[in-house]
C-alpha cells in the first residue's frame, strides 16, 4: 500500500475545503474591468492550508500557513503564493507525514518535534520595521521575503527582544507615531494567564513592555489600542490543559464563566490594570476604539455564545448558531467612574457577520468607519450551493458609517460566499474611508476564487475590477496591503 498523502473521505476536506497545497506563480491575472491607477501594492493574505493529513481529528485552524500575494502594478495584477517555512513545515516536510497531534496541544505531538516551535503561521501578515511577518498567536512571528515569500526566519523574537514565547495575530499601528503595538497571550508557556504588552517603533526597537496576568488563561484573540490605553476582552474560550491530556484541542467553551474587559494604561507598568465584569459573549475582532473624555469605546463583532463550531463546548453541549451570530457591539467602560465594576454594551446594527475590519490609519485614533463581512439570509441563494454547503455562506461585504449610523452593502451572488475584506486608502492623504475594498470571494460552483475590487464609498455600485483566478485558493484568515511606497510594487 502507497504511503503517499491522501486525505480521505473527511468532511473538513471534501469540496471547496479541500486542501489546496499547490503553490502559484501567476503572472498578468486576468482582469475584468480597470484596476485603479492608484491601486500600486501589494495585498498578502495567509490562512491554514494542510501540508499532509492530520494525524488526529483536528480542525480546519491547524493547518499550515499558506501566504498569497496579489502584486498590483501599473493596472496589471501578479500572482504568488508559497507555503511558510515553518520549523513545523520543514519538519514535516522532511518526515513526509504529520508530525504533530491536533490544535494547539503538544501532548499529541510526536517527541522528536518538541524542540521546534509550533507556530503555523496561519492567521495573520503585518508589515512593520521593514519586515513582512506572518503571525500565529501561538508562537513568535515568522519574517518572509515581502516579493519571493521565501521564509527568512522561522522564529523572529525581534532581535531578541521578545520576552514571551507567544505573539499576536493582530499587531496595530500607532496612528501617530507608527509604532507597533502587540499583545502575547499564555506568555510564560501553555495555559499560563500572563499577557505581555509591547510597542516597538519604526526601526524595531522595543518602546514599551508590561506584563499583567488575567482572570483566566483562554483565547485573546485581539486587542484595542487607543492614544492612552490597551484594552482586551477575556471570553471563556478557555484553555483546557485537562482536556489537552486527553487529546482535545487547545480551547473548549466555558458558559459559566463571565467576560472580563481588562483596559491598562499604556507606557506604563501594567499595574493599573483595571477589569470590567461581563455576561457571557464570544468577541474575537475589534473594529475599532476611541476615548472621548474619560470615557473609552471599543467596537467588536460579538455573539452570545461559542462562535467557533469546531471548539467543543466544555459542558457537552450542542452548538447553537443563532447564539453565535456576531453583532456589532460597542463596549464602553467611564474610567473616571470607580463603582460601576461591569462594561456597557449598544448593539448598532442589525447586521450579523464576523472579521471586522476599519481603516488601517485609525488604529488608536477614533474612527468612524468600518467594514464586516455579513449574512443577509433573506438574499438569494442557489438550490444547487443549498445542498452542498452544510452553512451559509457570508454573501455581503458591509460597510458601516458610524457618525450616520449609516451601512452599505454588496451582494455577492446567490453562487458565492465573500472571505475578509481589506480596506486600501485611495491615496495617503485620503480621508476615513475613501479608498477600495479588496478581497477574496469564493465560487463556489466553479470551485476556484476572484480577488474583487470595490469603491470603499460605493459598494453597492459592485466592483470595478474583478481578478479572475482559474483555480482555488487557500482560505484566508486575514489579509493586510502594504503600499508601493513601503514595498516597491515591482512586477513578480
Ligand atoms: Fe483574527
Amino acid at each position: 500500500m502507497s504511503n503517499a498523502p491522501h486525505f480521505g473521505s473527511h468532511p473538513m476536506f471534501q469540496g471547496f475545503g479541500r486542501p489546496v497545497r499547490q503553490e502559484v506563480d501567476l503572472r498578468d491575472c486576468e482582469v475584468e474591468g480597470q484596476i485603479p491607477p492608484e491601486l500600486e501594492g501589494s495585498f498578502y493574505r495567509v490562512g491554514p492550508d494542510y501540508q499532509y493529513p492530520p494525524r488526529l481529528p483536528n480542525i480546519p485552524f491547524d493547518g499550515e500557513g499558506h501566504l498569497c500575494l496579489f502584486r498590483f502594478s501599473g493596472g496589471r495584477v501578479d500572482f504568488r503564493s508559497r507555503y511558510v517555512h515553518t520549523e513545523r513545515y520543514m519538519a514535516q516536510a522532511a518526515a513526509g507525514r504529520a508530525l504533530y497531534g491536533t490544535y494547539r496541544n503538544p501532548f499529541t505531538d510526536e517527541p522528536a518535534v518538541a524542540a521546534l516551535s509550533r507556530g503555523t503561521a496561519n492567521t495573520n501578515v503585518f508589515h512593520h520595521h521593514g519586515k513582512l511577518m506572518v503571525l500565529k498567536e501561538d508562537s513568535p512571528p515568522v519574517v518572509v521575503n515581502p516579493h519571493t515569500l521565501e521564509t527568512l526566519d522561522p522564529v523572529y523574537r525581534f532581535g531578541g527582544q521578545l520576552t514571551a514565547e507567544t505573539f499576536t495575530a493582530h499587531p496595530k499601528l500607532d496612528s501617530d507615531t507608527g509604532e507597533m503595538l502587540g499583545i502575547a497571550y499564555e506568555a510564560k508557556g501553555l495555559g499560563s494567564c500572563d499577557v505581555a504588552c509591547y510597542s516597538f517603533n519604526a526601526q524595531g526597537q522595543k518602546t514599551w513592555e508590561a506584563w499583567v496576568k488575567v482572570p483566566y488563561a483562554g483565547m485573546l484573540h485581539d486587542f484595542a489600542v487607543t492614544r492612552s490605553y490597551i484594552a482586551f476582552l477575556v471570553v471563556p474560550m478557555v484553555t483546557d490543559i485537562e482536556r489537552m491530556r486527553a487529546g482535545h484541542v487547545h480551547f473548549a467553551w466555558d458558559s459559566t464563566l463571565p467576560t472580563w474587559l481588562g483596559v491598562l494604561r499604556r507606557g506604563g507598568d501594567g499595574s493599573d490594570i483595571r477589569w470590567f465584569k461581563g455576561p457571557e459573549r464570544c468577541a474575537t475582532h475589534v473594529m475599532g476604539a476611541f476615548e472621548d473624555g474619560t470615557r473609552l469605546s471599543i467596537d467588536m463583532d460579538m455573539g452570545l455564545k461559542n462562535q467557533f463550531p469546531f471548539f467543543p463546548q466544555r459542558d457537552d453541549s450542542p452548538f447553537d448558531p443563532v447564539a453565535a451570530q456576531g453583532h456589532v457591539v460597542r463596549l464602553s467602560v467611564d474610567l473616571a467612574n470607580k463603582l460601576r465594576p461591569g462594561y456597557d454594551m449598544e448593539t448598532l446594527y442589525p447586521h450579523s457577520g464576523v472579521l471586522s475590519r476599519q481603516d488601517d490609519r485609525y488604529h488608536s485614533v477614533a474612527y468612524d468607519v468600518g467594514f464586516m463581512p455579513t449574512l443577509d439570509m433573506t438574499a438569494p441563494f442557489d438550490a444547487r450551493l443549498a445542498a452542498a454547503l452544510p452553512f451559509r455562506p457570508l454573501n455581503h461585504w458591509t460597510r458601516f458609517d458610524h457618525s450616520r449610523r449609516a451601512a452599505t452593502s454588496w451582494f455577492v451572488g446567490p453562487d458565492s460566499g465573500v472571505q475578509e475584506a481589506c480596506f486600501v486608502p485611495r491615496n495617503a492623504s485620503a480621508a476615513e474611508g475613501e479608498g477600495y475594498l479588496i478581497g477574496v470571494v469564493n465560487r463556489f460552483l466553479e470551485m476556484r476564487n476572484d480577488l474583487v475590487v470595490l469603491d470603499a464609498q460605493r459598494l453597492n455600485e459592485g466592483p470595478i475590477a474583478t481578478v479572475r483566478m482559474p483555480t482555488r485558493l487557500p482560505a484566508q484568515v486575514h489579509g493586510w496591503w502594504v503600499p508601493g511606497t513601503v514595498v516597491p510594487a515591482t512586477r513578480l
